[in-house]
């Protein structure tokens, strides 16, 4: 276990991500955990995130310097670089040189951390005050034109820092240092694995589970699909399933649930069919928080309706709840990755009012990608353990007027095209999210053949993006925009224009609703 200090940046995430991809287990602290707890975790290795510009600054964040006399191998970036170097006795001084953003950094003598890097490469750097003297028994190993001290180490201590952001993707070699770092310096060993996770994760489960029974949710995405497959593993026919249906998934996604998930996992699957129901309810609903609303409130009740009839079978109480809870849901909430077993109050309607389930929630200590690994690892067809993020509720927010059956299938046939030409182009992996938007009140003249049509637009929003937060509008091949915009004109009756979204988030969202 590799603990990341949090220093209140953006950057624990990405850097507990990296040390995980050189399959080194990672979890992240904030700052103010006392070190005795970070110690009584038993860390291989600790890493000081990056955090405000100046260790200097009103109220900026410390760290006990107990820390740097525990015996465990340290590693500090930017900021806690600069924490490093105060806390073992070097010099930090605002020497009124700020760096921002790509910066060229000289190797002067590569050590181990930064053993075959260039001399001369480019690094990603945000900081007001430098390091002016590595403490005592550190040498030091870079250097740029305003930064004596950018990288040092001590192999004998096991600690090491540099000034820059390896974790960046714009930081030349940074994986490299940091596997230096976690490797060589620290002794990490490499065994964090998919494999051993799902092992881990399928006895875990038979403890907390015994001989009760429990219930999912399907919603069709990842998380869902993998942590339900991961409690089916584990308990098989102890587990129910339900799919609620909307009939606000995009085409074929419904049936792949249906189909090839179960044949997949096995899982024992209810499935209600509820499009109907919910295309009722949303019948001329034109307002997007209004179109919210009611879909969350007709999927608890129909997922509630689902889950009494399972309740009302015999056999063992039910007694478990499974959540498809990622580690950043984790961090954000400010929990520990720990705990798995929160009860949860569950109001189920017609039901005992105190009835609780507790909380499965197998995915709590993984990010995105590798829950996308264990479901490749656990069978999980490609088409929906790659599928992108997609929102709850559906297509329906992605219809720009009010919803209906025929607007529904308009917007399915263009969004599968898209899907398909993006997919046969290699794009898939490039782009975070690619809604669709069907402009549904919009009509505009355009002409086919010999006659003159009204028909609609599509909007193609395809984003790039780390986590939903920020995103930039994605840099398509002109040549699969071309393919889907035919595609889509000729083989969609209704659509006689396609246009591309091209505003970065902020100032738009990435959906349209
Ligand atoms: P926006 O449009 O706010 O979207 O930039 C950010 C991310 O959230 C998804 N999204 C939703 N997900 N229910 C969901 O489960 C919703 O109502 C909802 N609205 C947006 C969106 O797809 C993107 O990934």
């Amino acid at each position: 276990l590799v603990l990341v200090v949090d220093f209140g940046a953006q950057y624990a995430q990405l850097i507990a991500r990296r040390v995980r991809e050189a399959k080194v287990y990672s979890e992240i602290v904030p700052h103010h955990l006392p070190v005795a707890e970070m110690l009584a975790k038993r860390p291989a290795a600790i890493v000081l995130s990056g955090g405000p510009s100046s260790v200097y600054a009103e109220g900026a964040p410390g760290i006990d310097e107990a820390i740097f006399e525990a015996g465990v191998p340290v590693f500090g970036m930017c900021y806690g670089f600069q924490l490093m170097a105060k806390g073992l006795g070097g010099e930090v001084a605002a020497t009124g040189a700020r760096e921002y953003g790509r910066t060229p950094v000289s190797v002067t003598s590569g050590g181990t951390l930064l053993a075959g890097v260039p001399e001369q490469h480019k690094v990603w750097m945000s900081h007001g005050d430098s390091v002016t003297g590595a403490p005592a028994g550190f040498d030091v190993l870079a250097s740029t034109t305003v930064t004596p001290v950018a990288a040092f180490e001590s192999v004998a201590k096991r600690m090491a820092g540099v000034q820059w952001h390896p974790e960046v993707m714009h930081t030349e070699h940074g994986q490299a240092v940091l596997e230096h770092f976690l490797l060589e310096i620290a002794g990490c060993r490499p065994t964090w694995t998919m494999v051993n996770i799902v092992e881990e994760q399928v006895e875990r489960i038979r403890e907390q589970v015994g001989d009760a029974r429990v219930i999912s949710a399907l919603s069709g995405g990842v998380d869902s699909a993998v942590s339900t497959a991961l409690v089916q593993r584990a308990i098989g026919d102890q587990l129910t399933a339900v799919f609620v249906d909307h009939g606000l998934l995009r085409q074929g996604e419904a049936e792949q649930v249906e189909r090839d998930y179960v044949a997949a996992t096995g899982v024992n699957l209810k499935v209600v069919d509820a499009a109907d129901q919910f295309l009722g309810f949303l019948e001329d609903v034109t307002d997007p928080e209004t179109k919210r609303k009611i879909i969350g409130r007709e999927f608890i009740r129909t997922f509630e309706a689902a889950e009494r009839e399972v309740l009302a079978t015999p056999g063992a109480p039910v007694k478990f709840l499974v959540q498809g809870t990622l580690y950043p849901d984790v961090v954000e909430s400010g929990g520990g990755a720990g705990a798995s077993n929160i009860k949860s109050h569950h109001n189920v309607g017609g039901l005992p009012e105190d009835l609780e389930f507790s909380l499965i929630e197998p995915l709590r200590t993984l990010f995105k990608d590798e829950v996308r690994e264990v479901g490749r690892q656990l069978g999980i067809p490609e088409a929906i353990v790659g599928r992108h993020p997609f929102p709850g509720p559906g297509l329906a927010i992605r219809i720009i007027g009010a919803v209906s059956k025929e607007r529904l299938d308009i917007l399915r046939a263009a969004d599968a095209i898209v899907r398909e030409e993006t997919t046969a182009a290699g794009m898939d992996a490039e782009i975070w999210q690619f809604p669709v938007v069907l402009l549904a009140d919009v009509r505009s003249v355009g002409v086919q053949g010999d006659g003159r049509t009204y028909g609609h637009p599509i909007v193609l929003r395809p984003v790039t993006s780390e986590d939903a937060m920020t995103a930039d509008w994605a840099r398509l091949p002109y040549e699969l925009l071309e393919r889907i915009s035919t595609r889509i004109t000729n083989e969609v009756p209704e659509v006689n224009r396609v246009t591309v979204d091209i505003t970065s988030k902020p100032p738009g969202t990435i959906e349209w609703e």
